[in-house]
C-alpha cells in the first residue's frame, strides 16, 4: 500500500459507514482525504477523529454543481485528485408493489446521479493529467437480481454498467475505474434505509443477513484499486451467487424469487 502515500483521495459519503472505514485506512497508508457527506457535523467528527491530512465538506452529491465545487476545490488546494470514491448512498427495502415514485427517484438521484456527477467533475480532469483512478461503490445488488429492492438493484446494476463502460475508455488515457460489490455490511445504511411492510426488527432477524465488517471490506478495496480490479466482489457468498447468476441466470432468479417467496416482505395477490 505504499501507493497510497501523498496520494489525495475524495470519499462521498465518507463520514459513517464503508466510506469512515475507507477514509480511516486511506490515512493510515498516508493519503491525504477529503470526506464529503450530506451530513457535515458527522463529517466534521470523523476529520477532526482522524488527522490533519483529512478535510470534511458538506457536499450533496445530487447537486452535480455542489460535486463540481468540491472537486475544482480540492484540485486548487491539493494539485489534483488521484482517487475518487464516488460511495455516498441511500436504500429502499419493498415489495415492488410498494416501491413508490418517490422511492425510485430518491435511489436513482443518489445512487445513480450521484456517481455520475462525480464522473463528470473529476473525469475530464484525471484524462488531462494522465492518471487517477475512479472507484465507484455498487453492490452485490449491481451484479444480482435482489427481490424487495428493484429501485436499489437499478441504480447499482447501472453503476456497474456504466464503470466498466468507462474503464473501457479510460486507460487509454492513463486513467483507472473499479466497481465495488460487496454483500450486506454492518454499517448505519442497516438502521437508515426505509424499509416498507415489515418492521426492521423482523429484516434484520432474517438468519440470511450475515452483517460483514465495513473495515474487512475497506482493506478488500484497497486491495482491489491497487491491483486495479475491475470489479471487487466482497464476502464468499456473493461471489458464489454471481459465479452461479453468469452461469445459469434462469436458476439464480429461481433461488431468489423462492427466498423472496420465504421473507416477510411477501404476501398474496389479493390481501
Ligand atoms: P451509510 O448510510 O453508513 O453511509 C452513507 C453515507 O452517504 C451517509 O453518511 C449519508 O449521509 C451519505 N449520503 C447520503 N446521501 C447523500 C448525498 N445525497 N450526498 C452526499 N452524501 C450522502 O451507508 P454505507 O453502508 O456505508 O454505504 C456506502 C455505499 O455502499 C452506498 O453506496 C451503499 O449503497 C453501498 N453498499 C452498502 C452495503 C451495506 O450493506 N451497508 C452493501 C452494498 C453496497
Amino acid at each position: 500500500m505504499r501507493a497510497l502515500a501523498n496520494q489525495v483521495a475524495v470519499v462521498t459519503g465518507g463520514a459513517p459507514g464503508i466510506g469512515r472505514s475507507l477514509a480511516t485506512q486511506l490515512v493510515a497508508h498516508g493519503a491525504r482525504v477529503v470526506i464529503a457527506d450530506t451530513n457535515g457535523p458527522l463529517a466534521d467528527e470523523v476529520a477532526g477523529a482522524l488527522g490533519s491530512r483529512v478535510r470534511a465538506e458538506r457536499v450533496d452529491v445530487r447537486d452535480a454543481e455542489a460535486v463540481r465545487r468540491l472537486v475544482e476545490e480540492t484540485v486548487a488546494r491539493e494539485g489534483g485528485i488521484d482517487l475518487l470514491f464516488n460511495n455516498a448512498g441511500i436504500a429502499v427495502f419493498a415489495d415492488a408493489r410498494d416501491t413508490s415514485l418517490d422511492d425510485w427517484n430518491r435511489q436513482i438521484d443518489v445512487n445513480l446521479r450521484g456517481v455520475v456527477h462525480g464522473i463528470a467533475a473529476a473525469y475530464p480532469l484525471m484524462v488531462r493529467r494522465g492518471r487517477g483512478h475512479i472507484v465507484n461503490t455498487a453492490s452485490a445488488a449491481g451484479l444480482l437480481p435482489i427481490p424487495t429492492n428493484i429501485a436499489y438493484v437499478a441504480t447499482k446494476h447501472a453503476v456497474v454498467g456504466l464503470s466498466l463502460t468507462l474503464r473501457a475508455e479510460a486507460r487509454h488515457f492513463g486513467v483507472r475505474v473499479s466497481v465495488v460489490c460487496p454483500g450486506v455490511i454492518d454499517t448505519p445504511i442497516v438502521q437508515s434505509a426505509k424499509i416498507v411492510g415489515p418492521t426492521r426488527e423482523t429484516v434484520l432477524a432474517d438468519p440470511l443477513l450475515r452483517l460483514r465488517s465495513p473495515d474487512k471490506l475497506a482493506a478488500a478495496i484497497l486491495r482491489g484499486v491497487g491491483r486495479n480490479r475491475a470489479i471487487i466482489p466482497f464476502t464468499p457468498e456473493v461471489r458464489v451467487l454471481w459465479a452461479l447468476h453468469r452461469l445459469s441466470p434462469r436458476l439464480t432468479v429461481a433461488i431468489l424469487s423462492r427466498i423472496y417467496k420465504r421473507s416477510p416482505f411477501f404476501r398474496p395477490a389479493l390481501s
